[in-house]
């Protein structure tokens, strides 16, 4: 028991990345200058933002999170006999989560490698972990997970990455792939990922778990705005904008727009744009898969779907991929 020996500070050593330039006034002028106007939805997690995505996912309507909890909480026996003990268990946007602390203490990992873009998240979530499990070394990584090749770290054994909550249905199908195969370079062939996605069902349930009746995700995409101009110097006035979500069927994804309620001007850092009455800000693109489709992706990326669960009314899918 070395570990137990060590201080918490000493248990949390953050591995180096590639110091990553701020792009985000380019992303935010470059989405809010094309016809269609885009925000990209990472910029939806500000602190408040982040508090208000808590708050979804403990929504009637948002039925994901717990219904992967749900399936991990019941296949874990399962699922950590798959992942096996002692491996490196990478986690891919960690944020707050908790689903990792089940998937720690039944694996037991030799180290576990939080990724994540925020450097406050990262070191909040890696204070707290460290002192409930006195036994875990967490060596985290602040990079935006999308960039990330490679871990920086030395080691010889087994890996697995974790990516919960149907992040990846934030890319499209072809940037969906560009990640699993850097995500199949980073735990090396033989090495695991385990994954959750969400799945198709029907408009209505989709629409619903975007369109909660208590607006907390109206908030959640309207607060985009408030981050651009904290920290953009811009003047979005959110009163002038609605909330609207949809499923976009024929693309198979559920789409988040902000729709401007009148004709007016925003500047942002001095730069003009302009928006016509009902124009939308395309804030978000949620992906929904079948299982075969899933397979079928992991497949291009030279994964082996070993296992697959779903809950009974096939909401949401969880899958055991092995890489080669
Ligand atoms: C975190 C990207 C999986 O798409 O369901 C929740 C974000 N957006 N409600 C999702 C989100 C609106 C969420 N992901």
């Amino acid at each position: 028991m070395r570990h137990s020996t060590l201080s918490k500070k000493d248990r949390i050593n953050f591995l180096k990345s590639v110091p990553q330039p701020d792009t985000m006034a380019e992303e935010i002028h470059s989405g809010l200058a094309r016809d269609n106007k885009t925000l990209p939805p990472k910029y939806f997690y500000d602190k408040q933002g982040s508090e208000l995505f808590d708050r979804i996912t403990d929504l009637d309507e948002y039925y994901l999170t717990r219904t992967e909890i749900g399936l991990l909480e019941q296949h874990i026996a399962e699922i950590a006999d798959l992942l096996g003990k002692n491996s490196l268990l990478i986690e891919l946007g960690s944020g707050s989560s908790i689903k990792i602390r089940f998937l720690l203490e039944a694996i037991r990992p030799k180290a576990y490698v939080p990724v994540d873009i925020s450097y406050a998240h990262l070191l909040a979530a890696a204070q707290r972990l460290a002192n409930d499990y006195p036994w875990l070394t967490i060596n985290p990584v602040c990079i935006d997970y999308s960039k990330l090749w490679s871990i920086p770290i030395s080691d010889t054994g087994r890996r697995n990455a974790f990516f919960p909550g149907s992040s990846i249905g934030n890319f499209s199908p072809s940037a969906a792939l560009d990640l699993l195969k850097k995500v199949h370079s980073v735990v090396g062939e033989r090495g695991g990922l385990l994954i959750g996605v969400d799945l198709k069902k029907d408009a209505e349930r989709l629409e619903a778990a975007y369109n909660d009746a208590a607006g907390i995700t109206a908030a959640f995409n309207l607060n985009i705005l408030r981050h651009i101009n904290r920290r953009l110097d811009a003047d979005f006035d959110l009163d002038n904008f609605t909330h609207r979500a949809l499923y976009n069927e024929p693309a198979g994804r559920v789409e988040m727009h902000l729709s401007s309620k009148t004709p007016h001007q925003v500047q942002v850092q001095g730069e003009r744009y302009d928006f016509k009455r009902g124009e939308t800000i395309h804030t978000e693109n949620s992906y929904k898969y079948t299982v075969e489709e899933f397979h079928h992706l992991a497949a291009l990326a030279n994964f082996t779907p070993l296992k697959t669960w779903t809950d009974p009314l096939s909401l949401f899918s969880l899958h055991y991929l092995v890489a080669h």
